[in-house]
Formats: C-alpha cells, structure tokens, sequence
C-alpha cells in the first residue's frame, strides 16, 4: 500500500527522512507524506491531563529537579523510557487471560520456552522478571575482584551489576560514536582492534567477559553489524573469552542490519536474530522494550555443553532471587504476554513504523538545526545537549538541564544520558566526564502519535530558541553511593 519515494535505498547515511507516496488515500500519481502512519488503531485510550506552564515549573522544583520523582499523572508525554512503557496488542492482552499462575511447571512457562527457543535459537533460557535480574544472576558468573568486563558501550544498570560483582568495566565503542554530528552506518559497533589491544593488556584471564550491547543505548540506539558482531565473536574465540550479548533491543537493531547491511536485504528480521544470537554464548535481555511487553527478562545459554555447570548454576541462583527457574519472578500471565511479543517485535511493517517515528522526529530537528545523535537510532532521539548548552560543562549537567526545560516547555519527561547518569569514580568518588551529554527522547512502542511527535518537536525547537539565556546548569545536594541519577536532587546553580 506504501512505497518509498525518495530514497531508492533508505540508507542511515544519506538523508535521514522517508517520504512516502500514499497510492490508496491519493490516487493516480499521489500526494507525497512525511511519515509511516501507524499499522494499527486505538481500542483503549488513557486520558492524558495537560498542566500549565507554572504548574510544571513547580512540580519540578519539588521533584528536587530529578525527572524520576515525578508522578506520571503530571507528565503529557513520557519520555523516560521505551522501557516496560509499551502497548501490548489485543493478542497480548488475550494471552493474559490464559496465565497458568502454577508454581512449578505452568503451560504459560512452556509456551514461552517454545517461542524463544524458536527465535533464538538457544539450549538453554531462562525467564526472570527483568534485564538487570538477568544481569544479577549471570554477572557475578564471570567476574569478580581483579577482572575486568568489556562492552562495546554498557547501559547504567549492566555497568552497576559488573562493578557489584567486584569487577571493573570499560567501554570500547567505535570512534564514530563519539561525534554526535558525524552521520555513519553502525555507530554502536566495538571498536575490534581496540577490544584486542585491551585484551592484551590487561592479559586475556583478567576479562572475565565481552559483552555485546544491541542496540548500543548510551550511545544513541546505536545498531551494531552482523560483521562486528561476528569479529568480535572472533577475537572472543581467540583469547577463550565468554562473549554475551545485551539483548533488549535485538529486533530494531536487526532490523537497521536488514535495512543497511551488504547482503542482509532478503534476509528475514527473524533469520538476522537468528544469525546475531549464533555468534555468542549467552545473552541477558530486557524484555521490557523489543519484546513488547510491560514486565519480563530473559536469559539464555547457546551451548549447554560449552560451560560445563552453568545452566545449573543459573537456575539455582534464579531460585535464590527471582524464584522457581519456571517462572522467573514473572507470573503466569506475563510469561505469556512474552511468548506473544517476541515474535510482535518481529514484524517488519511495525519495525518500519517505529523506526519510521524516530526519522521523522529527527527530520523535523534537521530542518531547524538541532543536534542528535545521528543518523537517528532505533529506540528515541537522543539530543546532543553539548550543542545547545556549550556554555555549560560536564560537571553542571547539561542534559539534565535540558530535560528539565522539556518538561517546563510542554510537560514532556526524558532524561539524562550523560555525565549526571554516569556518576562518580568508584575508586575515587569523582564526577567522571561521559563521552556524550545526550537528552534522551525514548519513544514508547504503539504508544503515542503522530501529533505527539510534533508536539515533542515544537517543544525541543523552543527550548532551543531559549537556550543562551539559561546561562549555568545544576548542582547535586544528594546523592547514593550507586545508579545516583535515579535518586539524587539536584539545585539549580544560581
Ligand atoms: N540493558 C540495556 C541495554 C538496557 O537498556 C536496559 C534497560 C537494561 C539492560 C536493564 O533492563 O530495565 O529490564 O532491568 N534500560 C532501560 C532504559 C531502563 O530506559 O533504557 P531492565
């Protein structure tokens, strides 16, 4: 029903936009559209109460300028996260209905292991109510005191686990990443000959693991290529290395492979996770975002063989925190929900959609000259706030700064992906400087339209058009030893 005008490829690099010929609504040669329209309608609405621009400055002031002690009731639009925030389908909800609650055993837990052995491919999974629990359990596996965990970016929650087991992580993204402005293909790719060089520098037993994250969050939603994936499988291989994938993101980011990769075009998204999750040994998923469901993580084992007791240590250790390895802290409904949304997050035409939002938010920053991470990644916008608060360092937060004008502009909540969220040295208790001061729009999945996507623009332009007259950023007068961002009240420097 639709095509593709401009863009005889859609690649990343070239213009970030679709412009699209609606044959069926125009008739004859068409009208041409900005957009992907939604693949789906509206059968339950949630009212949405809009405050006044006073209200909201005083609700900030009272969340001690920390986006995370908002009430959602006092957001219009909610950016925190694509993170559990997502619309299930009316198969999803049908499913709940037929939640097995048994202890042990249930048929929802059985219908789950069929589907994500089916799309992954693995000996072993094991459900667990989250992706951090994932990370709980399999962690402290690998590393302890001394090693070191190497990631081609860690999220907040992944690099906390590698520091509570003892261990140390470091980050070996490609160069490319780090230029916000710079438009390349696969800019959450590892950085391979940087990966081998730390490798032989702190000595190949001393890196407890290699940890894959797609799509690469703290760098923008960033996809990673088949061909990196594989490299890095290699040089795993080659030291005897455990190499695991972050998987929370595994069909946006295969769906970028499918879009933009040499010789991936015919492939199916289901045979590019397939292929993806083939390179490594194990994964720990978020269920929470790809797999379209509100509650759920995964963990999975490729090779029951290859790591003599594991799978057993993994149940047992499931049973000590998140309970009986058949559940995984989920219920019965929930697990399946899952069953039903790993293969959801599947479907091209949604995938076009959603992916669809994200070009068009960032076509509209395009046209009025705002940075982002770009070309624009696979979960949100990811606003370079670097670049609109150039006067404001590291230490003040600018992304922080800029989330709370977004939600001041037009009650809309996003948050800091930058030197606020990374926090301080673990050995030293200083403010580390992140490589990036992004403001991060993540898009819920089904959730909002295409109206809220140029609310969520007008709004980034205005703050925009503001920013030299908000001259200093934010101090923190509290904070937690550990993930502070979520937590910490921050004043604004007078
Ligand atoms: N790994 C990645 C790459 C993530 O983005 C997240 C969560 C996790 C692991 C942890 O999963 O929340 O289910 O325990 N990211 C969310 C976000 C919270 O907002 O990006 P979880």
């Amino acid at each position: 029903m639709y095509m593709v005008l401009e863009c005889s490829m859609p690649t990343r690099h070239s213009a970030c936009r679709y412009v699209l010929y609606h044959k069926s609504l125009f008739g004859g040669d068409g009208m041409a559209i900005k957009y992907i329209p939604e693949p789906f309608r509206i059968k339950v609405v949630e009212p949405l109460k809009m405050l006044t621009f006073q209200e909201r400055e005083k609700k900030i002031a009272e969340a001690h300028n920390n986006v995370f002690y908002l009430r959602s009731e006092d957001v219009y639009i909610d950016l925190l996260t694509d993170s559990g925030t997502n619309a299930m389908s009316q198969f999803q909800w049908a499913g709940v209905m037929q939640g097995d609650e048994a202890y042990a055993g249930a048929s929802s837990y059985f219908k789950l292991m069929d589907a994500a052995k089916d799309v992954f491919n693995y000996d072993y999974i094991q459900p667990v109510h989250q992706g951090r629990a994932a990370e709980k359990v399999l962690l402290p596996l690998f590393l302890g005191e001394g090693k070191f965990a190497i990631s081609n970016m860690f999220f907040d929650t992944t690099r906390a686990h590698v520091i509570l087991a003892g261990a140390r992580p470091i980050d070996c993204v490609v160069e490319a990443a780090l230029d916000p402005a710079k438009r390349a293909p696969f800019k959450g790719n590892m950085d391979v000959e940087k990966l081998e060089r730390l490798i032989k520098e702190h000595t190949p037993e001393k890196i407890g693991l290699v940890v894959m994250t797609i799509t690469n969050n703290s760098a923008g939603g960033q996809p990673v290529s088949i061909q990196n994936i594989k490299e890095t499988a290699a040089i795993c291989g080659k030291y005897a290395i455990p190499f695991s994938i972050d998987a929370a993101r595994y069909a946006e980011n295969a769906y970028f492979i499918q879009r933009d990769e040499a010789g991936c075009q015919n492939k199916s998204i289901k045979e590019i996770v397939r292929e993806i999750f083939s390179y490594a040994d194990m994964f720990t998923m978020s269920a929470k975002k790809d797999a379209i469901v509100n509650m759920g993580g995964l963990l999975g084992v490729r090779d029951g063989q290859k790591y003599g007791g594991l799978i057993q240590e993994i149940k047992s250790r499931c049973i000590e925190f998140e309970g009986l390895y058949t559940y995984g802290g989920l219920a019965g409904r929930d697990l399946e929900a899952l069953a039903i949304g790993v293969y959801e997050g599947l479907d091209n035409n949604y995938l076009r959609y959603r992916v669809g939002q994200m070009e068009y938010l960032a076509s509209r920053l395009d046209d009025a000259g705002i940075a982002y991470q770009a070309p624009v990644g696979g979960h949100g916008v990811f606003l370079d706030a670097r670049a609109m608060f150039p006067h404001i360092p590291y230490y003040e937060y600018p992304a922080q700064a800029l989330c709370v004008e977004l939600y001041k502009e037009a009650g809309i909540r996003c948050c800091d992906i930058g030197s606020f969220m990374l926090g301080n040295d673990p050995d030293t208790g200083e403010q580390l400087k992140a490589d990036f001061e992004f403001s991060r729009l993540a898009i819920p999945r089904r959730v909002y339209t295409q109206a809220h996507l140029d609310v969520i623009a007008d709004a980034v332009i205005e703050v925009s058009k503001r920013a030299k007259n908000i001259k200093r950023g934010y101090k923190i007068t509290w904070e937690p030893q550990i993930l502070r961002h979520f937590q910490a009240h921050l004043e604004p420097i007078a």
